[in-house]
């Protein structure tokens, strides 16, 4: 059964939505509840499917896992923790990225980990080299047992080292931290990822029990210890979720209230919100996002690790700037493929063309490479309706945008993909005034 989301655009988002807590969080402090000796609490958990594979994933290795969706609480209780059959594994290949992280918490209480083939969005290679590099470091044996996963064993138990690593990987920093923490002596990771998210799972960490420092310079520091108990958390909000909106309020000449939002994660975001000429008003527990009225301005942006602008926001920001005056530059560093989404904005009358050349000073690992990872968009560009097939999460909510933006009905296929990060997206939009219809055919 496919779902099509009928969108008849061209009306202002006006209203008030409330986001919870961050997908590329929850998701890890699930993974880190493996540690624990006791049951611990996830608060704050937005009912996406990311939430279901990793509590799906929890299950199978024997924790028992109590999710109340509507009041966004998880309970994980470990203490069962047990090898999960082959066959419910492999259930789970192309789910999403996340197995990986389950190496470190299920070697150490096993011995032994399975890790299905992963999933997550076509956005480039997508490479785990530092991942199985770290875990080998540790002393982790890892062998590829089928054509749908790995095995991965520690003969001799995990031992603390010293790593750097040659870009500030999220995923590769999550697993390092996830497995030192129980890890015999010292590790010191260089050049790590610092992004909110990661700092949320170091404080989950230390409530555990864990001994870890973060110093100034991406320089991360972790004692092992020998038990990890549980912990009780809310979740940071989800800091894409919430610009995603903003974004949505821009594009379509809106003002959108995101209750849960908090500034401290969005301070980049709303600096350049703010360039492009977005308006914007901080409350305690939410952000008021609103289009002032008048030209936005075209902007030069560079995607980059915490703390630059994240690679997150850029998609749902491009098609903001195809309203903007004159020409926009987006240089995207971190993904070399997520500039593909643009294809269905061209088709739907915006004009941007996209180049494999750095567009950028940042460093980038992409700029001699054969990637079309820069774009120049010319605006203002009406936008007319058309129909899309989502290509991945954050392209797919883009081109849902653009649809709202756009004179006439669209029809959005391949909605489901945007279920993976967004939470009711489609009672959020009928909150927002959106005149949107889903429909199975
Ligand atoms: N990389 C490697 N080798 C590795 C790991 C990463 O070359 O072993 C490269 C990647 O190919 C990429 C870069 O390093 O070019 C950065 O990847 P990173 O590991 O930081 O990303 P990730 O952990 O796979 C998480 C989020 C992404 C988000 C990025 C960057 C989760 C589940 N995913 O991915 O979120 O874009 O960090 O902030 O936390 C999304 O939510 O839609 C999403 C894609």
């Amino acid at each position: 059964m496919n779902s099509v989301l009928r969108v008849n655009g061209g009306r202002p988002l006006v209203g008030e939505i409330a986001v919870r807590g961050a997908k590329n969080f929850v998701s890890k402090a699930m993974v880190a509840s493996v540690l624990g000796s006791s049951p611990s609490l996830l608060r704050n958990v937005p009912q996406v499917r990311d939430v279901e594979v990793v509590s799906g994933l929890l299950s199978i290795h024997g924790v028992a896992v109590d999710y109340d969706r509507d009041a966004g609480t998880l309970r994980m209780d470990p203490s069962a923790v047990d090898t999960a059959r082959l066959a419910d594994i492999d259930a789970h290949a192309g789910s999403s990225r996340i197995p990986i992280l389950f190496c470190g918490p299920l070697l150490h209480r096993l011995g032994e980990a399975f890790i299905p083939d992963l999933g997550g969005c076509q956005i480039g290679d997508r490479p785990i080299n530092y991942h199985l590099d770290i875990l080998r470091e540790f002393g982790a044996k890892v062998e590829k047992f089928t054509d749908t996963g790995i095995h991965i064993t520690a003969p001799n138990g995990l031992h603390g080292m010293k790593y750097r690593l040659s870009y500030p990987s999220v995923g590769a920093t999550e697993q390092l931290l996830l497995t030192a923490v129980r890890a015999e002596g010292k590790t010191e990771l260089s050049n790590a990822a610092i992004e909110p998210e990661i700092m949320d799972l170091i404080a989950v960490l230390q409530k555990m029990g864990a001994l870890i420092s973060v110093d100034t310079d991406r320089v991360i520091r972790i004692e092992g210890v020998d038990e990890l108990v549980g912990f009780t958390h809310t979740s940071l909000c989800d800091r894409i979720e919430v610009a995603s909106w903003g974004a949505a309020a821009l594009a379509t000449g809106g003002d959108v209230t995101v209750r849960g939002a908090s500034q401290p994660e969005m301070m980049t975001f709303l600096n350049t919100f703010r360039k492009v000429g977005g308006a914007f008003d901080i409350s305690d527990d939410a952000i008021r996002f609103y289009h002032p009225g008048g030209a936005l301005n075209s902007i030069v942006l560079e995607t980059d690790v915490h703390p630059g602008f994240m690679t997150d926001w850029q998609q749902p920001l491009v098609v903001a700037l195809t309203q903007a005056n004159g020409l926009s530059i987006v240089h995207e560093t971190v993904y070399e493929n997520r500039l593909g989404f643009t294809d269905a904005l061209r088709a739907m009358g915006a004009q941007i063309q996209v180049y494999r050349e750095c567009l950028g000073g940042l460093p980038c690992r992409f700029g001699q490479r054969n990637f079309f990872h820069s774009a120049v968009i010319s605006g203002p560009t009406a936008l007319h309706a058309r129909d899309i097939t989502v290509p991945d999460l954050r392209g797919g909510f883009s081109h849902l945008i653009a649809a709202l933006a756009a004179d006439g009905v669209s029809n959005v296929r391949g909605i489901s993909l945007i279920n993976r990060g967004y939470e009711n997206f489609v009672g959020k939009l009928h909150a927002l005034g959106a005149d949107v219809e889903m429909r199975t055919t």
